[in-house]
């Protein structure tokens, strides 16, 4: 399913996108683009609002830290991994399975 346009999505900045009816916030990463669920498993903070390090973006609301690319944990209070996407790219458009 196709949720963002290349260009929508910058190093460094997490993009909120809708794949049907499932929020879900897409990242780059070098020349990579990774996404994930939207909802953070500790409260369901917004991740696409969150900040992004590296391959770490980090919720806003209390701070739990996940990869992008695996969707593992790597910093608390989140203990649960995030459901992360396979994500490809056709053209100019980026895609979500
Ligand atoms: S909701 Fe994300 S750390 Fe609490």
């Amino acid at each position: 399913m196709k949720v963002a346009k290349k260009s929508d999505v910058v190093e460094g900045k997490p993009f909120c996108a809708m794949m049907g009816g499932t929020k879900i916030a897409i990242f780059k990463v070098g020349a990579g683009y990774y996404a994930v669920d939207n909802a953070c498993t500790h409260r369901s903070g917004p991740l696409c609002k969150g900040k992004l390090d590296g391959e770490v973006v980090e919720c806003p609301w209390h701070g739990s830290k996940f990869n992008v690319k695996t969707g593992a944990v790597v910093g608390g209070p989140a203990t649960k991994p995030v459901k992360q996407y396979k994500v490809r790219v056709v053209g100019e458009d980026i895609e979500v399975e």
